[in-house]
């Protein structure tokens, strides 16, 4: 086992490449099932759900190849189960429901359980599946799920779900005839979602708005150049949120500022100084950081991926912060790690207030949910600055595996900026941890 090791206090600097976004990539690698052949992708980020996913697909009959570009064969799909053992550690397995059905007719996945951020149901993505004609069975902790043939159908869902939106999305692309989802999710990955699956030639428009329509196709064919997938605004976030608490001066390319405006908006409020180009964010912080309010929502509302490190700002800011969690009824797992950092943040159902200082201490921490650990990261990033560098302590985290679910290249990339920060084996004390860490 590995823990991080972070000596705090050190002003984050330099410019970073966006990774891929995982949101993004994984439903259009499970999307790959929809159209026989070989299809090609730019851009998937190195993370542990994708390599999740790409065994989802092996399971499913589906070779795939990861470099020099990441190849996937879907000619076959031999079997139609996703089963627990990849179900329990990647709920976004369950996106396979609706490629399946539409391409096999029929789909088993393993009842995806809730998870630390909430019990997640998917009762909407059932409701859209079973409008455009499939049939399902909830046997032995497994989702089985039947149709004779898709047929168009109009769905309005009860809320704007992701998944929901992009199982139905999926399903209706094949299905005979015209669709329509209403109150979809407006996520940026639904919509390059929506510009994968155009071209295998699906027919679909009103992506990223509230409505999608839908003119099923007889048939999907991979397309004839690798589809780049979109660049990963929660990674960019996370960076910025590392450079705003450290007094920073952080820039991100191969990014699109305008898939984050609530995000960099919100940073902005904090007393960062934001500057964009087509393809790049820079953030740099000078003076304070200042308290705020913040809601989470669905797009283009503030994400809810981006609240736990916003969380952490707000303990570096000098005020009180008020943070509402309105999309799950559990995400605020990062508070109790954070107040061992010493951060004075008080949780009352979906409402956080954090009490701001300007300072926290290194600690050692346990990871929980990915965003959490994020949030943790940003924390140690800021912890101990008031104190001279040969002072300083060291925070370790340990159950780091969270945070390889959705960060590429997290110690490298925070290197780069000059974060004193290291991977170490679980066994090493604070201070060979941190000599290993600082000279690796
Ligand atoms: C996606 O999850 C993302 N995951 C999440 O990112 C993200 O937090 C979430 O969307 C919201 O933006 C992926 O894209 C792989 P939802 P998803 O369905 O699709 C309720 C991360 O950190 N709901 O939009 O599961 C649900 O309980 C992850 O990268 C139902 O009630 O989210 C939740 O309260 C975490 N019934 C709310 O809707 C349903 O059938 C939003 O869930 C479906 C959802």
């Amino acid at each position: 086992m590995e823990k991080l090791v972070i000596q705090g206090g050190y002003r984050l600097e330099g410019r970073i490449v966006a990774s891929g976004a995982k949101n993004a990539a994984l439903p259009i690698l499970i999307a790959t099932l929809l159209a026989p052949g070989e299809h090609r992708l730019a851009n998937v980020p190195d993370l542990a759900d994708i390599s999740s996913t790409l065994s989802l697909l092996g399971r499913l009959g589906c070779p795939s190849l990861v470099a020099p570009t990441l190849r996937v064969d879907t000619t076959r799909i031999t079997f139609c189960e996703a089963p627990y053992d990849i179900v329990s550690r990647m709920r976004a397995s369950v996106l396979a429901l609706g490629p399946l059905l539409a391409r096999h007719g029929e789909a088993i996945v393993s009842m995806p359980g809730g998870c630390a951020i909430g019990t997640r149901p998917i009762d909407q993505h059932l409701k859209g599946l079973e409008a455009l004609g499939c049939r399902f069975e909830l046997t032995g902790g497994n989702i089985h799920g039947r149709t004779d043939g898709l047929v168009g159908a109009e769905i309005d869902l009860d809320m704007p779900t992701v998944g929901g939106t992009e199982n139905i999305l999926m399903a209706a692309v094949l299905a005979e005839g015209h669709s329509v989802i209403r109150n979809a999710a407006r996520e940026p990955e639904i919509v390059d979602l929506a510009n994968f699956l155009t071209t295998l030639g699906a027919r679909i428009s009103g992506a990223g708005t509230s409505e999608i329509e839908v003119e099923g196709v007889p048939r999907l064919t991979p397309a004839s150049r690798p589809y780049r997938v979109m660049s990963d605004r929660i990674e960019v976030g996370t960076y910025l949120c590392a450079g705003a608490v450290t007094g920073g001066d952080v820039t991100v390319t191969q990014c699109d500022p305008r898939v984050m405006r609530s995000v960099l908006a919100k940073l902005s409020d904090a007393g960062a100084t934001i500057e964009t180009t087509d393809d790049s964010v820079r953030l740099v912080m000078e003076g304070p950081l200042r308290p705020f309010e913040l809601t989470t929502e669905p797009h283009p509302g503030f994400p809810t991926d981006m609240q736990a490190q916003l969380c952490a700002v707000a303990a570096m800011a000098e005020g009180t912060s008020t943070i509402n969690e309105r999309i799950f009824e559990n995400r605020f797992m990062h508070a109790a790690e954070m107040r061992r950092m010493g951060a004075n943040i008080t949780v009352t159902g979906n409402h956080a207030t954090v009490r701001g200082t300007g300072k926290l201490s290194s600690a050692t921490v346990m990871a929980s949910d990915l965003r959490a650990s994020a949030a943790l990261v940003i924390s140690a990033l800021a912890a101990d600055a008031d104190i001279p560098a040969d002072e300083r302590g060291v925070s370790q985290m340990r159950h780091i595996h969270h945070l390889d679910r959705g960060y590429d290249d997290l110690v490298g990339k925070l290197r780069t900026l000059g974060g004193h920060v290291g991977r170490v084996a679980d066994e090493l004390d604070d201070l060979d941890a941190l000599r290993a860490a600082t000279e690796a």
